[in-house]
């Protein structure tokens, strides 16, 4: 119920960010063109398919999804078909890329690999699941396809993290996940010049509700130093989400997003990715 909540809040936001954004300049293309969300039914990828779709409508936004019957569980989508703007497909099938990117504005990035517990307590991923080939390989694909498409941002949730060779969640089932997710980062930033990306790293994601931390950026691992600041809602980072697909929001951009439970809340979401510039 929170989380609705919240992402209602998010989504009040954008739509008012839009409505000014569409008549204040010219240029607000990526802000006013259909957007698709990839990864839309995970955690973070639903709280930012659901606010975009009540602040942009049905046909302002689109998604990719593995499976149809999760996406009508968890998207405010109807009859949740291609329609619908709802896609389904594999990114680590390039051919599946074309449909859903097909004409878009702007895309947000949420796939991830998802390891998951043995019986006997070890970790693993799926087969075809593995961080290289979603978090690597089909980020390259992604990226491809936003490039053919003519997509003009693209904002991508990636992982804290991926300075420190050989972490834990590396080694986690042997996937290397944060290697290959700073390896998946690369394709975006080799692509700067077709395209405007954002690349959020956040610490560790929490299912509770936003608007309530102080929300902090940084660069290089340098706030996990402090491991009180290294949780970060998804509720937070799907708003921040939101408000870099605004047009008139700085872009360019790959920074580290944490929190502090104890600081005032952030409200000004777009100050905050003004402040992720100045750290470079
Ligand atoms: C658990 O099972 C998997 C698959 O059968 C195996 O590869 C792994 O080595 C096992 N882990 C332990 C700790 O025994
Ligand atoms: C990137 O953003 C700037 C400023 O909003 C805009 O002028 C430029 O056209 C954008 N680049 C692309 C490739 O869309």
């Amino acid at each position: 119920m929170m989380l609705v909540a919240i992402a209602a809040v998010a989504a009040a936001v954008a739509a008012d960010q839009l409505a000014t954004g569409a008549a204040g300049r010219t240029g607000s293309v990526a802000a006013d063109g259909v957007v698709l969300v990839t990864g839309a039914t995970g955690r973070t990828g639903s709280l930012v398919y659901n606010a975009l779709r009540n602040a942009r409508g049905p046909h302002g936004v689109r998604a990719l999804v593995r499976h149809r019957a999760k996406a009508r569980k968890v998207l405010d989508c109807t009859e949740c078909d291609e329609a619908d703007g709802v896609f389904v497909g594999d990114v680590t099938h390039a051919d599946d890329l074309e449909a859903p990117f097909a004409g878009v504005a702007s895309a947000v990035i949420l796939t991830s690999s998802m390891p998951y517990k043995l019986a006997n307590g070890s970790w693993t991923y799926p087969p075809g699941g593995s961080p290289r080939e979603v978090d690597w390989l089909g980020q390259d694909n992604q990226v491809a396809a936003a490039r053919r498409a003519g997509a003009q941002r693209v904002v991508l949730v990636s992982s804290m993290g991926t300075t420190q060779p050989d972490s834990p969640l590396d080694k986690l089932g042997g996937g290397y996940a944060l290697f290959y997710k700073a390896q998946g980062e690369l394709s975006l930033l080799s692509s700067a010049s077709a395209l405007n990306f954002t690349i959020v790293k956040p610490a560790g994601l929490l299912d509770e509700p936003g608007g309530r931390r102080r929300l902090l950026v940084g660069r290089n691992d340098e706030l996990a130093r402090n491991r009180a600041l290294m949780t970060v809602p998804r509720a937070d980072v799907a708003a921040l989400v939101v408000a870099a697909l605004d047009a008139r929001a700085p872009s360019n951009l790959r920074f580290d997003l944490a929190s502090d439970p104890a600081g005032p809340p952030t409200t000004d979401l777009r100050e905050l990715l003004t402040e992720a510039r100045r750290l470079w």
